[in-house]
């Protein structure tokens, strides 16, 4: 099937590389000349595993383009929208100029019969908005929303848990999801779950979603807290509470909490939404939430200052992590620089470390130190703190060996993933976040 996918960045860009990797034609357009450059030259312009491979491979194969000029979407059959919901600068909405400047820009390319599928997470209401401008122009609109993780994106894209798209409740709209079921054929075949609702559910979902994650990783931030005041292990908890199926042990993870382009902002825009809606105390507690979250990043500073007998200034702090999680480069509200930034306006020497965050943390960061190699970074430290819970810091660190390197045996432990009792036994004082 011929398809066209507008705004070629985390979302759009995995999305067109895998819609070509499953068999489909795709032109990836977006108004960023150096992302379609590098895009085109089969670079992924930012860290993804698999990317690279499947974008190679779709250019390689013809099935695969990218360029900056939207008439290049006339003759698909579906037309992706994945373009940028940012929040806006002086309120927790979202921002939603790109989405309305995409579909605009599309409209005059867009034949009768047409499919226009949202992808982007938007606030509830949003396609019904949009709806009329899309039918004016004899074509469709649905909302298709993603649900990939960073870091595991072409994965989630190519084999999702489940697929979900809202549809008008008319004859186009029914006709709509049988297009977008041929599209992600290879899924349906294998029996991935395949919602069909109204539009504002599928809105919906994407949002309740996020708003779900991020609470339940509050949830054990929060016991956490309590742990911390009353001498229990939060990760003991996590693992008890984890067995009850209803509950389950993943996003149970207590540390310096969720960050990214994705969690924070979505809740906010969430309860932004809500207020708009006049239901805001319907949300409420997403507030409580998202503040919870931003305590423990203090919480670990505060570790900091403790393990180094009450200041920091002009002590010399390894951080490993830059990145909002593993298997990314991305540092958009990233809890590990935080820390960083917080630590370095204390007056202390910090110096980062990431296996790939560097580049874009010193574009936003340039008043911290940043060095590439991890011994490197950790040598004559004299507090190790994991922000950050890469393989390279997480379990290849052995404390007997981080001992050769540096005299300062203080080590937090921002993300509980290193083995408390290892680095108790190799004498080093460890800090972990909700344990005592
Ligand atoms: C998230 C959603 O998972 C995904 O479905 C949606 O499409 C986009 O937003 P992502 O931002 O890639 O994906 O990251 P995710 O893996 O969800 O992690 C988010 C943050 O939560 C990270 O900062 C991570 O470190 C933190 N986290 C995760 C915890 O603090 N504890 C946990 O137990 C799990």
């Amino acid at each position: 099937m011929r398809l066209s996918v507008i705004g070629c960045g985390y979302l759009g860009a995995v999305h067109a590389a895998a819609m070509a990797s499953i068999g489909h034609e795709v032109v990836g357009i977006d108004v960023d000349e150096r992302k379609i450059a590098a895009l085109s030259a089969g670079e992924a312009p930012f860290f993804e595993p698999g990317l690279p491979e499947i974008l190679a491979e779709g250019i390689a194969s013809g099935r695969l383009s990218f360029t900056t000029d939207m008439s290049a979407a006339r003759g698909a059959a579906v037309h992706f929208v994945g373009v940028g919901t940012p929040q806006q600068k002086d309120s927790y909405a979202a921002d939603l100029t790109y989405v309305n400047a995409a579909v605009d820009a599309l409209v005059p390319f867009l034949s009768p019969g047409d499919i226009v599928a949202g992808k982007s997470t938007v606030p509830v209401g949003t396609a019904a908005d949009l709806t009329p401008r899309v039918e004016a122009a004899g074509a469709t609109l649905v909302w298709n929303p993603e649900f990939l993780r960073e870091g595991f994106a072409v994965e989630d894209t190519i084999d999702p848990d489940r697929l979900v798209v809202g549809v008008p409740s008319d004859e186009a709209g029914a006709r709509a999801a049988d297009v977008l079921r041929e599209v992600y054929h290879p899924a349906v075949a294998k029996g991935t779950p395949f919602i069909v609702t109204d539009l504002a559910t599928a809105e919906l979902v994407k949002v309740a979603a996020n708003a779900f994650l991020a609470t339940k990783i509050s949830f054990i931030n929060a016991m956490a807290e309590i742990a911390e005041v009353t001498g229990a292990d939060v990760t003991q908890l996590a693992d008890a509470i984890g067995h009850d199926v209803r509950i389950g042990r993943r996003f149970l993870g207590a540390g310096i909490g969720f960050g990214g382009g994705c969690l924070p902002k979505d809740i906010r825009a969430f309860s932004a939404r809500a207020e708009e809606l006049g239901r805001g105390e319907s949300v409420a507690f997403l507030r409580e939430v998202d503040e919870i979250n931003l305590r423990r990043r203090e919480r670990a500073v505060q570790l900091v200052i403790e393990g180094l007998g009450g200041q920091v200034f002009e002590k010399k702090i390894a951080v490993l992590g830059a990145a909002f999680k593993p298997h990314s480069d991305d540092i958009r509200d990233s809890p590990a620089l935080d820390v960083a930034v917080r630590l370095h306006g204390l007056g202390a020497d910090v110096v980062v470390t990431d296996p790939e965050a560097i580049a874009n943390a010193r574009r936003v960061h340039p008043q911290l130190t940043y060095i590439d190699e991890r011994d490197e970074a950790i040598r004559d430290a004299d507090a190790v703190i994991l922000v950050t819970e890469w393989d390279e810091y997480r379990r290849d660190l052995a404390p007997e060996h981080a001992s050769t390197l540096t005299a300062g045996r203080v080590v937090v432990d921002g993300r509980n993933g290193l083995d408390a009792a290892a680095w108790r036994a190799a004498g080093w004082t460890y800090y972990g976040m909700g344990r005592p």
